[in-house]
């Protein structure tokens, strides 16, 4: 599907703050979370309704909701949980699926350390969350993981992405789509998003 670059002036904005070399732990949690309930508006946008009836103070009136739409939203531990509670804001009723992968610092290659996924994952919409696509060896590791167990439709919100990884998902995994609030200008030599954020897992946690 396609590479979705959410530019609203409020997210540049906020990504413009996150981009602060001493920015505080919990400046940069509030910020992330704000950035990821405006990337969850954006990818929910085609999300289809249905009319139902309800009782009003004056009588009947019908209403939209959302119809049959579950979503599980999978957070890529650690960094992805810091987007996770600007996801449930918009969407309560999301269930959540948790995986673990560090990235090795010499090889960059995704180490899996943790799987639990949300039960009947092959009836939802997955939402991943990561701050960080740079190389996609992570993401590609957890779309692999939930088309394994039988998912079929998956998006992933993220904070800020390299062109290196973009291009390598959309490749490998045409059918998925990718909302991002930033798309720098290139990885470096160790594989850090330039100009990126920094170690968004250490900003998070501290
Ligand atoms: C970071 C980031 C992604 C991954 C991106 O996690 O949060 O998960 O690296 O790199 P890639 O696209 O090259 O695979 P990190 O390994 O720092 O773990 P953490 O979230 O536990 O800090």
């Amino acid at each position: 599907m396609a590479l979705h670059l959410v530019d609203h002036p409020l997210v540049r904005h906020k990504v413009g703050l996150l981009r602060q070399h001493d920015i505080s732990t919990s400046h940069f949690r509030t910020l992330a979370n704000e950035i990821t309930r405006l990337l969850t508006y954006e990818a929910t946008k085609d999300f289809e309704t249905e009319k139902r009836t309800i009782k009003g103070w004056a009588g009947k009136v019908e209403v939209d909701s959302i119809k049959g739409k579950k979503v599980t939203v999978v957070p890529i531990l650690r960094a992805g949980l810091g987007m996770m509670d600007g996801v449930f804001d918009m969407i309560p009723g999301a269930k959540a699926s948790v995986v673990g992968f560090y990235r090795d610092e010499e090889t960059l290659q995704p180490v899996q350390y943790y799987v639990k996924l949300a039960k009947n994952i092959e009836e939802r919409m997955a939402l991943i969350l990561d701050p960080m696509l740079a190389t996609g060896g992570t993401l590609n590791a957890t779309i692999n993981l939930l088309k394994d167990a039988g998912c079929q439709s998956i998006r992933g919100l993220f904070l800020c992405a390299a062109p290196e990884g973009i291009e390598r998902i959309l490749t490998a995994h045409p059918d998925v789509d990718l909302y991002t609030a930033a798309v720098d200008e290139k990885l470096n030599d160790v594989g850090y998003i330039l100009p990126g954020l920094g170690d968004a897992g250490d900003k998070i946690f501290g």
